[in-house]
């Protein structure tokens, strides 16, 4: 929550729930139309919509409502049943971008959010290829 860690200080600057939902909800009308994304995804995409933005949510330094719903984050093992290799990393990282951009709250934030997804969605990869 500091100078090393600006993601955690995303949260406060913006000061409400709402653009994190709308950030996902963008996020997830892109999943729903990628062809590389969406067979990964369950059918019903609700569930994971909530956990997304709860996680995104905690993880700027905001309510800590995701864990006390879905234990510790441990983001790479909750990963692992969906092969996850460079070409899904990438889909999910345009995706993502788009969303951000959709959202002007995160515009002052943008550097700090996509170095922030960049190395996390790389982190994610399972998979070589
Ligand atoms: C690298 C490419 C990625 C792919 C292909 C991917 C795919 C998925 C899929 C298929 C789910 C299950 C959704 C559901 O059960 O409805 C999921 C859950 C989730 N993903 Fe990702 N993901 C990726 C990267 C990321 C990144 C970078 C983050 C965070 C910055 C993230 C955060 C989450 C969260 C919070 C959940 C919900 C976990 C839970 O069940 O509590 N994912 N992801």
């Amino acid at each position: 929550m500091n100078v090393i860690d600006p993601v955690g200080l995303v949260y406060k600057a913006i000061g409400a729930d709402e653009p994190f939902f709308r950030l996902v909800e963008h996020f997830y009308a892109g999943v729903e139309k990628d062809p590389i994304l969406r067979p990964l995804y369950p059918e019903d995409l609700a569930p994971g919509r909530e956990h997304l933005a709860l996680f995104l949510i905690q993880r700027t330094g905001g309510r800590q409502t995701y864990s006390e719903q879905r234990g510790h984050p441990r983001m790479r093992q909750k990963h692992t049943p969906f092969k996850i290799g460079q070409k899904e990393r990438d889909a999910w990282i345009m995706n993502m971008y788009a969303a951000l951009n959709a959202v002007p709250e995160f515009e002052p934030h943008l550097e700090t959010m996509k170095d922030f997804f960049d190395s996390f969605a790389t982190f994610m990869i399972n998979q070589p290829g």
